[in-house]
Parts: structure tokens; C-alpha cells; sequence
């Protein structure tokens, strides 16, 4: 007889991406013939550990979004693989994907776009059962009540239209129609960006909390650091549709490594006045660079003050500087006192010198 393993005490991943990919073709003229293509998403590897929260940031056009709907199999992926519960799930069709589609869920941005203005709160809830034709025990209309006490809306407003809630409300509405088939997985995209500041922090703790009650997996996409900051568990760190910094939350924030997180970091606000004043800001010259022809070597190196001339040539692989802390940056920041795999005859400790200095530099320090 086997007896099935308890999720927090398995050592598999619940998801796990290996190589992901997505290229979307750039097509010209008549015949539509590929000139190019976005290098949206180019080659990331992360997993997703049961009961965890992953936050994913990264400056808008990163290649968060088509992360999210690559691993939730809203979109096709150019290479790479999925797998779910030790499972490839990478090119599973529509029939083959629909039990997934139960345990994999996405919250969307837009909470005023992704709800039909013409269906009714509790027809919005309720979609999930019936295309997947499932009738919940008690009923549909006792099961839409229940999930819109649970993200704290009231029962009784299952009759409205979206338009009669606020933005927040309806962000509640879209997380409890991302929850109605009791997801194990469930993929937030910038939930609360769209959203006024004051009610941001309400509906990041509202996940927090369905989080514990419901045993979450999550992976929310933010665009900067401050939303993500106390509910994740480990971070991403993006830039031109590739990981460069992945660690625990606490060893990001508090030794980060790759100098485009260090820049990152430097833009969240600091309510302390005294510790505020301490702090460098480090401001990031130039714009994010095209993903149709990004920069060779390390995509960072066009806007990096640490940037040398290996850089431009050789792209630095995401690698382990410390326990459960990958990296990707030939040289990276605070490894003082931790061990350097050997990284090639290419990086003289002279050029590492020279680095830190062109940074002394560059960096502006806020008064
Ligand atoms: N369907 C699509 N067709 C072509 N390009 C796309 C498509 N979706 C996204 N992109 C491009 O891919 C890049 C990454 O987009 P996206 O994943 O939305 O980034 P983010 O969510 O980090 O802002 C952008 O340059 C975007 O314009
Ligand atoms: S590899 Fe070079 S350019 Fe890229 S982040 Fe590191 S120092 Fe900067
Ligand atoms: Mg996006």
C-alpha cells in the first residue's frame, strides 16, 4: 500500500521550469515572412516549492506576464519545459490540460478588464464550475456565497455588476473566482498594481492570509520590490526576460548581490528618516533595452556602473554564491566573505578592483 505523501514534507517541487523560452515571432510584409522576434522570456529556471511564495519582480517589459501565462499554459513556450507535481505539463492540449486547469490559477492586473461588465458577480464566481462541470456540495449559489465571505465581500451582493464594486472589490472578486476549484497553485500578476495605494497593502495581506487558511502555492509578480516585500519567501529577480538574482527574501534584501537588485532595492521607499539618510540611491542610467535585439553578454551591461569589458562578451550563468542563493553577474556584490566558485580565466582580480571603483563613482548618494 502507498501512502501519499504530506505536501509540506515533500522534498518535490510543485512546479518546476527548466530552460523556459518564449519568443514571439516579429512578422513583415505580405507574405508575413518572421523578421525577428520579442525575446520575451529567454531561458529561466526556477521551481516552486509546496506552501511557498515566490515573488517574481522586475521592470515593466522584463517578460513577468509571459512568465506567469507560460507556466499557468495560457501560452505556448518557444522551448523549455513545465512540470507540475513532477509532471510535464509543457505541451499539453486543452483536453489533456483541463484537470490541470483545477489546480492552477491566475489572478490577473486589471481587475476592472478581467471581469465581464455584462455578468453578474456571482456568474463571474461561478464560471470556474461550470466549465469545468463541477457542482460544489450545498450548491452553486451557497459555494459563491461562501468564497465572497472569504476574500471579505459580502454574500449578498452575488446579484451586482462589477461596476458597482470598487477597484479592490473587484480584485476580491477575481481572487475568489481564481479560488472557487480550490487551486494548489495560484499565479498573481501585478494584483495589486492597478489599484489606489491605501487599498494596496489590504489585498496583499487578504492573499497572505487565504494563503494560510487554503495551504497557497504562490507566485506574485510585482513590478517593484515594496509590494512583494513581506509576503514573499524567496524572490526572482528579472531583467530582459531572464533570472538574475533568485534568493530568500531576507538574504536579497539584506546582501543583494547582482547590482541591478542593489538598484532595485535603492528605489523602495524607507519610512525610517535615519536610515533613509544612510542610504545610497543608485539611479539606473538609460532605458530598459529592446528584448527584440537585446545587449550581448550581460543584457545589464548597457546601463551597469560595475560593467567590464567580459561583460559585453560572456553572459554571466545564474549560479550558486551562497546557500539558496543563485546569481548571474561576473562581478557580483557583497562576496566578500562568501567562497567564489571558479568563474573562468576571464575575470583578473584587477579587473574586479577596477569595477568597484568605476561604481564608487558613479553611485549617487541621496542627502
Ligand atoms: N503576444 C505578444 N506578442 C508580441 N510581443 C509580446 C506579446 N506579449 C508580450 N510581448 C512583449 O514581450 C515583452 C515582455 O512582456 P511582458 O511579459 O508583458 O512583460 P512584463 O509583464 O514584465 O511587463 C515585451 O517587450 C512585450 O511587448
Ligand atoms: S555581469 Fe557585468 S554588466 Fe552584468 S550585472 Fe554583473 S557587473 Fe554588471
Ligand atoms: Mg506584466
Amino acid at each position: 500500500m502507498t501512502v501519499p505523501e504530506k505536501a509540506t514534507t515533500s522534498p518535490e517541487p510543485l512546479l518546476k521550469v527548466s530552460g523556459l523560452v518564449k519568443h514571439f515571432p516579429i512578422k513583415k510584409g505580405l507574405l508575413q515572412r518572421q523578421s525577428g522576434a520579442v525575446q520575451a522570456v529567454d531561458g529561466l529556471d526556477f521551481d516552486v516549492r509546496p506552501g511557498e511564495t515566490l515573488g517574481v519582480v522586475g521592470e515593466s517589459g522584463c517578460g513577468k506576464s509571459t512568465m506567469g501565462r507560460l507556466v499557468t499554459r495560457l501560452l505556448e513556450p518557444t522551448s523549455g519545459t513545465i512540470e507540475f507535481e513532477g509532471k510535464d505539463i509543457t505541451h499539453l492540449n486543452t483536453a489533456q490540460m483541463r484537470p490541470m486547469r483545477r489546480d492552477v490559477q491566475m489572478i490577473f492586473q486589471d481587475p476592472y478588464s478581467s471581469l465581464n461588465p455584462r455578468h453578474t458577480v456571482g456568474a463571474i464566481v461561478s464560471a470556474p464550475f461550470r466549465l469545468q462541470g463541477v457542482t460544489p456540495e450545498g450548491g452553486i449559489k451557497a459555494e459563491v456565497q461562501r468564497l465572497l465571505a472569504l476574500v471579505g465581500l459580502n454574500p449578498e451582493h452575488y446579484n451586482r455588476y462589477p461596476h458597482e464594486f470598487s477597484g479592490g472589490q473587484r480584485q476580491r472578486i477575481g481572487i475568489a473566482r481564481a479560488l472557487a476549484l480550490k487551486p494548489k497553485l495560484v499565479v498573481a500578476d501585478e494584483p495589486v498594481s492597478a489599484l489606489d495605494v491605501s487599498i494596496q497593502a489590504q489585498v496583499v495581506n487578504l492573499l497572505d492570509d487565504l494563503q494560510d487558511e487554503l495551504g497557497l502555492t504562490y507566485v506574485i509578480i510585482a513590478h517593484d520590490l515594496s509590494v512583494i516585500r513581506h509576503v514573499s519567501d524567496r524572490i526572482a529577480v528579472m531583467y530582459l526576460g531572464k533570472i538574475v538574482e533568485l534568493a530568500d527574501r531576507k538574504d536579497l534584501y539584506e546582501r543583494p548581490m547582482h547590482p541591478y537588485t542593489k538598484a532595485l532595492l535603492s528605489a523602495v521607499p524607507v519610512p525610517d528618516p535615519k536610515r533613509r539618510a544612510k542610504r545610497e540611491r543608485i539611479l539606473l542610467k538609460g532605458d530598459v533595452p529592446s528584448p527584440i535585439a537585446p545587449p550581448s553578454g550581460c543584457r545589464f551591461h548597457t546601463r551597469c556602473w560595475k560593467a567590464t569589458e567580459v561583460c559585453e562578451r560572456q553572459e554571466p550563468p545564474l549560479v550558486s554564491l551562497a546557500t539558496g542563493h543563485q546569481v548571474a553577474c561576473h562581478h557580483p556584490e557583497s562576496v566578500s566573505d562568501v567562497q567564489l566558485p571558479p568563474r573562468g580565466p576571464d575575470q583578473a582580480p584587477e579587473e574586479k578592483a577596477g569595477a568597484e571603483a568605476a561604481q564608487k563613482v558613479t553611485k549617487k548618494t541621496e542627502s
